[in-house]
């Protein structure tokens, strides 16, 4: 068995080479395509060098550059797998394509693929900064930089490259949009040179983040007015130098205006003004601006019932549109505000006829559990991608604006902030799902999630059909679980909105310039964007779609308190108040956590080992910090609303004893920030060598979990051991790697201990050993019943 490339261009080595080693991972020796046949050879090349090589072959008359044709021939009486490539870069998606196809539903004889992407522009963003630390990335250190300088090993870049072009992603902005000036600098870009040599034999180009003030900062210019002549010849010339070392550089990134970032503003110039000049730079050479719509005022008016952060991308970029060069692509994250756990489209998309468009999304998990929690979130992008604006009154689904079909653009595309470290690439295993589902959908956005979800586990974790459906239902049910117990009915993520974005803090999205409010109040919550009574927000949409987010009684329940302030007892569409929801949905979110837990527990000795057990591990933490989640939510708004929950459970912890009301040797009572973080607002924490606290146990007799609710702060690794009637339980370090260096909800985390024997009278006791700045601080302890046995993940172990 051989596979042979008919041309000798770069991508089609990396094509047969991909070829080999995907069916040697598959069959080893065996045979391989085509029944028996041990010769039957796979043969590769673009359309152009098959026409030569097969005149008699009748080709797809258009095979666009990165598009492919597989199919299977009869060659002199062998068997034969021939893949076309619109171009060498279409060669090796076809590739990819087939290597798939075989693991995922295998080659059955006389099948025929023909695919091409639907956006051109499919690119993933890092936000690398030089000394090697990544914005909002949750996976280690950077691949590419350290210590100011492009590292010396980019065997991982090279290995990143060949990953992003297995799923037809084929550009990398290498660095952070909050973009360091000196990373364009001569000595610098020598140094991006190499990254794109490493990339390129995968077919990714390197594009990359430029600061605007760059001609001032490290031009030695006296200005960065994009409208002056220097200004422009100094674009033109840092271009020129870009494309002499990286003769195919995709283009720039530019974050202007925002958060801080200097822009045309400066100068009373638009994005337009701006992006062009940039433009005009990279025009000769073929590359693109990617200007972000991630403008806005961060010093908002929180008293200004009109002010409205959402509003401001069309407010400042509709008005532009047809203004913007050929080359330029406008860059609009998926909702109005910030990558939250649940948002509406952007009405930008519709906003913008004349404009190309891409979309961004994050493969990183900002606000959605920071890969910590599994939340898998090709269902909220597909959610987005299938939206109809019914712009014009006719049907103009997201997905068919962004591949230019609607508004017929040449260009336009997606592009995925994905934050890759050296901790295992997004550091949990099936955080992959998402980078894998970003590529998938900008390949072919009317795939489904189901689909995607199956494809990546039969590739990745099995191909055991009863695997692959368990761990397909779990990512599927992932996102609507964690919308669930963060933020739902169009609050957003109710998360630490100035600080880390990961833990509860109701009160941090209020009172601040930044404009990410919900308006809780006693009486009500949500913020008013309709025309009529508030910010007009929902006017910017085509009018089928303004209407329905106008009125109250047509705006979804899941975008519900995104559009409109409403009071608790307000019912929803089946009937139930918007503040019973509020207490459902959180119970029901930290009972979906904990199914997940379960679930993957079923999957034990089908797969993996280490593979399971560090999911496993995982899946238990993020049950727990659902809970904390759960808490902090529920008590909030049971004690601003003053309603109690119909079902009795807001407010009453079942076997929940609490640290400060526990017999106490060293402990000090503290007060958390935020008090929702804490059950009952407050813990316990030691500034002693070590202490206790101590609980008499007054409940029935039994078998029971017991679990220990703690803050694992940064800044040391506390130790606590759990004590039964004085003889130790269990142990355990607090070292897991969580935000904040204050005891909040970023790092309320727990250890259960199950199958614990308890009767009336048995003393219960923790005791907390703090280290550097960990003073082992302490919640409660919960008891739950559970079955007899000593079954459980986490097996009581001795000191
Ligand atoms: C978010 C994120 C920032 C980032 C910004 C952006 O606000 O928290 O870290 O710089 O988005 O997209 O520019």
């Amino acid at each position: 068995m051989h596979v042979r490339a008919l041309g000798h261009e770069p991508l089609e080595k990396t094509a047969v080479n991909e070829l080999i080693k995907g069916i040697d991972n598959l069959y080893g020796s065996s045979p391989l395509i085509g029944g028996n046949s041990t010769d039957a050879a796979i043969v590769v090349g673009t359309a152009e060098q098959v026409r030569t090589a097969y005149p008699a072959l009748n080709l797809p008359s258009t095979l666009l550059p990165e598009a492919f044709w597989i199919t299977e021939l009869d060659s002199g009486g062998k068997r034969m797998v021939l893949i076309v490539g619109g171009s060498e870069r279409g060669v090796l998606y076809g590739a990819f394509a087939l290597v798939r196809k075989l693991v995922t539903s295998g080659w059955t004889q006389k099948t025929t693929i023909t695919e091409g992407p639907d956006l051109p522009i499919r690119w993933v963003d890092e936000w690398d900064n030089p000394d090697g630390t990544i914005e909002r990335g949750y996976a280690g250190r950077s691949i590419f930089f350290e210590g100011g300088n492009v590292r010396e090993d980019l065997t991982a870049v090279s290995e990143y490259a060949r990953l992003l072009a297995s799923v037809g992603i084929n550009g990398c902005n290498v660095n952070n949009v909050n973009a360091a000036p000196q990373l364009i600098d001569s000595e610098h870009l020598k140094q991006i040179a190499r990254i794109a040599d490493a990339m390129r034999p995968w077919g990714v180009r390197v594009a990359m983040s430029v600061a605007l003030a760059s001609p001032q900062k490290i031009g030695g210019l006296a200005t960065y007015d994009p409208a002056d002549p220097a200004v422009k010849a100094w674009w033109a010339a840092k271009v020129n130098e870009i494309y002499a070392l990286i003769p195919d550089f995709a283009g720039f990134t530019v974050k202007a205006d925002s958060e801080g970032q200097p822009g045309p503003a400066s100068y009373g110039r638009s994005p337009a003004d701006a992006a062009n000049t940039l433009a005009a730079a990279l025009a000769p050479h073929g590359g693109v601006v990617l200007y972000r719509a991630f403008v806005y005022n961060h010093h908002l008016d929180w008293l200004d019932p009109k002010a409205d952060r959402a509003r401001a991308a069309y407010d400042i970029f509709h008005p532009l549109d047809g203004a913007f060069a050929p080359n330029v692509v406008v860059q609009t994250k998926e909702g109005p505000i910030d990558f939250q756990a649940q948002e509406p489209i952007s009405p930008l998309f519709a906003g913008l006829r004349q404009t190309n468009q891409a979309m961004e999304i994050q493969v990183t998990q900002e606000y959605t559990g920071q890969q910590r929690h599994m939340v898998y979130l090709a269902p909220m992008w597909k959610w987005v991608l299938d939206f109809d604006l019914r712009a014009d009154g006719r049907s103009t689904p997201v997905k068919e604006i962004l591949a230019g079909k609607s508004f017929h653009r040449p260009l336009g595309g997606m592009v995925a902030v994905t934050g890759v470290g050296r901790d295992g690439w997004l550091g949990s295993p099936l955080a992959m799902a998402n980078l894998y589902a970003f590529g998938r959908l900008a390949w072919n956005p009317n795939l489904t999630s189901e689909e995607i979800a199956a494809e990546w586990v039969r590739q990745s974790i099995s191909n055991d059909d009863a695997v692959v459906r368990t761990v397909t239902k779990m990512l599927l049910q992932s996102w609507p679980a964690y919308v669930n117990y963060t933020g739902p009915l169009g609050m957003q993520t109710l998360t630490g909105i100035t600080g880390s974005h990961y833990g509860p803090n109701i009160e941090s999205s209020e009172n601040n310039g930044w404009g990410q409010w919900h308006r809780a109040e006693p009486l009500g919550v949500g913020m008013d964007r309709s025309v009529k009574t508030g910010t007009g927000f929902a006017g910017q949409y085509p009018p089928e779609v303004a209407k329905l987010y106008e009125n109250l009684a047509t705006t979804p329940d899941n975008l519900l308190l995104f559009f409109h302030h409403v009071p608790y007892t307000h019912r929803l569409h089946d009937g139930q108040t918007v503040i019973q929801y509020i207490y459902d949905s959180h119970y029901e979110g930290a009972a979906q956590a904990a199914g997940l837990a379960d679930e993957w527990a079923t999957l034990e000795g089908s797969i993996d080992q280490p593979l399971y057990e560090q999911v496993r591990d995982r899946l238990a933490y993020q049950a727990g910090h659902a809970i904390v989640w759960r808490d902090a939510i529920v008590q909030y708004f049971l004690k601003l609303s003053g309603i109690p929950d119909e079902k009795g459970r807001a407010g009453h912890y079942p076997g929940r004893m609490e640290a400060e009301d526990a017999r106490l040797t060293g402990y000090k009572i503290i007060d958390v920030t935020p008090w929702e973080d804490a059950s009952g607002g407050k813990a316990v924490s030691c500034a002693e060598k070590s202490c206790t606290a101590e609980w008499t146990y007054t409940g029935v007799a039994g078998h029971y979990s017991i679990a220990v609710q703690y803050f694992d702060l940064q800044g040391g690794t506390a130790k606590f051991t759990l004590l039964l009637n004085g003889q130790p339980v269990v142990s355990w370090a607090a070292d897991a790697v969580l935000p904040s260096h204050r005891p909040n909800g970023d790092n309320s985390t727990r250890h259960t201990v199950r199958g614990i024997e308890l009767k009336p009278g048995d003393l219960l006791r923790v005791e907390g050993t703090p280290d550097g700045d960990d003073p082992a601080a302490l919640d409660y302890i919960e008891i739950a019943p559970t079955a007899s046995s000593m079954q459980g993940w986490s097996k009581p172990t001795q000191p």
